[in-house]
């Protein structure tokens, strides 16, 4: 068998490992990605080493256009990575000693443990910030549609099941409100991920004097007031991966609000709804049946949810039995972060981009809308203004929807002398509750799908998503 040597190995090991070994610890294959982030922890502690007095300047000033050399090489791809060297960490380092004596300063006070820690967190603060992007660009996809089509009323439905009559834009913007919400969650992970590692050693710290305010500095790890934020226990910051399951937890919830307005599109593209048309860029054709056409971007988007609330139950499973505090099954974190990243951000984008190419079907819309079925409430609300309790009004509405069904007409065509036969509160006044606009005049709560308190939603969120 092949006999390699990686870095990490110190002389005390007898025997190197064989290339199966090799093959099954490496983590190369997936996290050099994460190169740009290494490079960077490592410029901020080799000028920390400098100001110590670990490093001359002549041997930080090489280290420094060393590394910068290296990672202009990563990034046209020149660069050779070896899976015999394991990870990211010491490809890259070893590679700087190769080339300089004085690379092999660099690891002073430094281990993987607090390395790989602070790459992540380096890492996921700026997907944080992408993903945080593409969130408002879907917002603002949403807020379009609403304000494309702000006089087009839909059924609200419950247990999918035609409730009361709503805006289209009032659905709508209760996505953009779920998505808001994700983004405060996001936000709050990012301040918890923004906290630096670095100089927590392999568990202990170092006992050389190590300045990690400046470190941190360097690297923004600093609060909304400018005061940098290190982790305050070397034993927690090199085992903690909390940041890494509150991300995939935000994002799992994420990816179910998406999955949910992906559910809410497939319907209403099905002929018997009808509401909506994707176009035919963003839809797709069946193998076998001419006439179909599949929203299978939404589809995708809701499937992909599954794999992204797996992933965070991976990484609640892989933590859950762990002793204190580094253990290589960290090392698995990874794949799960890196494919949870990946996939909610193109959902939201291509979902985004689907929108902006969705027209809205008015004329099936309003058919669904105008059934007078959907404002059997505000008969019985007419009722209370009467005077009458509610309940009795409730079951009253509910023996006049019999009659109706039994008489075979809709609930706007009884007649005075029919609702009378019913009740006899009912005046002259009573069918004028199933004039739709009217009726959507009168929902002005804060919250309410009324017709003015829409328009100010949709102004108030225009705002807030102003570029
Ligand atoms: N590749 C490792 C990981 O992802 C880096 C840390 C290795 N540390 C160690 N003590 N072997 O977790």
């Amino acid at each position: 068998m092949k006999k390699i040597s990686p870095l990490s190995r110190s002389v005390r090991f007898a025997r190197e490992v064989s290339t199966d070994v090799a093959q099954f610890t490496e983590s190369i294959s997936f996290d050099h990605r994460l190169w740009r982030h290494d490079i960077l922890g490592s410029l901020a502690h080799a000028a920390m080493l400098r100001k110590i007095g670990v490093l001359t300047k002549s041997e930080a000033i090489a280290i420094i256009c060393g590394l910068d050399k290296i990672g202009r090489e990563i990034a046209t791809g020149e660069f050779e990575w070896k899976p015999e060297l394991e990870d990211v960490h010491m490809n890259i380092e070893a590679e700087l000693t190769r080339r300089l004596p004085a690379g092999a300063k660099l690891h002073t006070a430094r281990s993987r443990n607090d390395q790989v820690a602070l790459d992540m967190r380096l890492w996921l603060r700026d997907e944080i910030v992408l993903l945080l992007g593409e969130i408002t660009d879907l917002q603002r996809a949403l807020v379009s549609l609403g304000e494309k089509n702000s006089d087009v009323l839909i059924p609200g439905y419950t247990h999918l099941q035609r409730a009361q009559p709503v805006y289209l834009a009032h659905h709508l913007l209760a996505y953009v409100e779920m998505l808001e919400r994700d983004c405060e969650r996001l936000w709050d992970c990012y301040s918890r991920a923004n906290v630096c590692p670095l100089g927590s050693g392999a568990i202990a710290g170092s006992t050389l004097p190590l300045d990690r305010v400046l470190v941190a500095k360097l690297l923004g790890f600093v609060d909304a007031g400018g005061k940098p934020q290190l982790t305050q226990n070397s034993m927690d910051a090199v085992g903690d991966r909390d940041f890494a399951v509150e991300f995939s937890a935000a994002a799992a919830l994420l990816a179910v609000h998406i999955s949910r307005l992906a559910e809410d599109l497939i319907l209403w593209t099905s002929t018997e709804f009808n509401f909506i048309k994707i176009a035919d860029a963003y839809t797709t054709g069946s193998s076998l049946m001419p006439q179909k056409k599949n929203p299978d971007i939404a589809e995708l988007a809701r499937g992909k949810t599954g794999r992204v609330i797996g992933n965070l139950v991976a990484l609640l499973t892989l933590l859950k039995g762990l002793p204190m505090t580094y253990n290589r099954d960290l090392q698995e974190d990874k794949e799960r972060l890196f494919d949870t990243a990946d996939t909610v951000r193109a959902t939201v984008r291509i979902v985004a981009a689907m929108l902006q190419h969705t027209k809205i079907n008015r004329a099936a819309c309003d058919r669904a809308a105008s059934d007078p079925a959907l404002l059997a409430t505000d008969l019985a609300d007419y009722l209370v203004k009467k005077g009458m309790p509610f309940r009795q009004a409730h079951h009253i509405v509910g023996k006049v929807v019999a009659l109706a069904e039994k008489n075979g007409k809709p609930l706007n065509q009884l007649t005075l002398a029919e609702l009378q036969s019913v009740d006899k509160t009912f005046g002259r006044d009573a069918l004028g509750v199933f004039d739709l606009k009217r009726a959507m005049a009168k929902r002005n709560l804060i919250g309410a799908p009324g017709t003015k308190e829409v328009a100010k939603q949709l102004a108030r969120w225009r705002k807030l998503l102003q570029a």
